[in-house]
């Protein structure tokens, strides 16, 4: 059995190693990392170029298999699961926003949200109402019909945001949302997580390198050639 701060805990590494082998020369981005996320926690991933944040929110999300070690999730030992189960796992209870949007440029703000809602095999009425309430939700309510090539990056973002988070999944990782915004848009994005992490406890996992965001999170976790400091 599980005790109370146990099951505060959402998402767990253990001992978790990522090795990369270039030819013959071994590039060890992840060494033996052991981390515990609270539900409801907004934390930050920092560290320099090459540290191996990308790395670790990758195992993190379910996104890349550690060379060793495990990541539990709601205490679901993953590692036990399949690659099939891993996909239906992350369609129902993870979302991702990445530094580049991954949006699709022949479909508008609305279908962006929605198809990725239909994924989860719910049904159309529900999951056009979830992806307008989602894009309003993000201060994109006069935007729904439009393309991304028509948006400004920070309003491509807050897609991408409106798509990871209206399913509501368990957690939400994203890279370097800010990479690509200048500051007022990185700002509206910060922002917006702050706001979910407060209003519904989503818990967010975030990989950054500004300072300046910092202010926005709970918890800072810093790597350091893939070590935890
Ligand atoms: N697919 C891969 N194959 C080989 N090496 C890789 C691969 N992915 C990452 N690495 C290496 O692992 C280390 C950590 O990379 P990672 O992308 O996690 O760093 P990062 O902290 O996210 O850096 P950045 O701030 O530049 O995004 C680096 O040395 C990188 O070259
Ligand atoms: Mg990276």
């Amino acid at each position: 059995m599980e005790n109370n701060t146990e099951s505060n805990v959402i998402i767990e590494a253990q001992n978790v190693t990522r090795t990369f082998w270039m030819g013959e020369v071994e590039v060890r981005a992840l060494r033996d990392v052991s981390l515990k996320i609270k539900r409801g926690e907004f934390v930050a991933i920092m560290g320099s170029s090459g540290s191996g944040k990308s790395t670790f929110l990758n195992q993190l999300g379910l996104l890349d298999i550690p060379t060793s070690g495990t990541i539990i999730i709601d205490s679901v030992d993953t590692s036990r699961m399949s690659e099939k189960e891993k996909g239906e796992f992350r369609l129902r209870n993870l979302g991702y926003v990445f530094q580049d949007y991954a949006l699709l440029p022949e479909l508008s703000a609305i279908e962006n949200v929605y198809l990725s809602l239909m994924m989860q095999g719910k049904n159309k009425e529900e999951c056009q109402k979830a992806a307008s309430a989602m894009l309003i939700a993000v201060g994109l309510e006069d935007r729904l019909k439009q393309l991304p090539s028509k948006m400004s990056g920070g309003q491509q973002q807050r897609v991408s945001i409106a798509r990871a988070l209206a399913h509501k999944p368990r957690v939400l990782f994203a890279d370097e949302p800010c990479a690509n915004l200048d500051s007022t848009a990185s700002k509206q994005v910060l922002e917006l997580f702050r706001k979910f992490n407060k209003e519904v406890e989503q818990t967010i996992v975030m990989v950054t390198h500004e300072d300046w965001h910092v202010e926005y999170v709970d918890r800072i976790i810093r790597l350091k050639d893939g070590v935890l400091e």
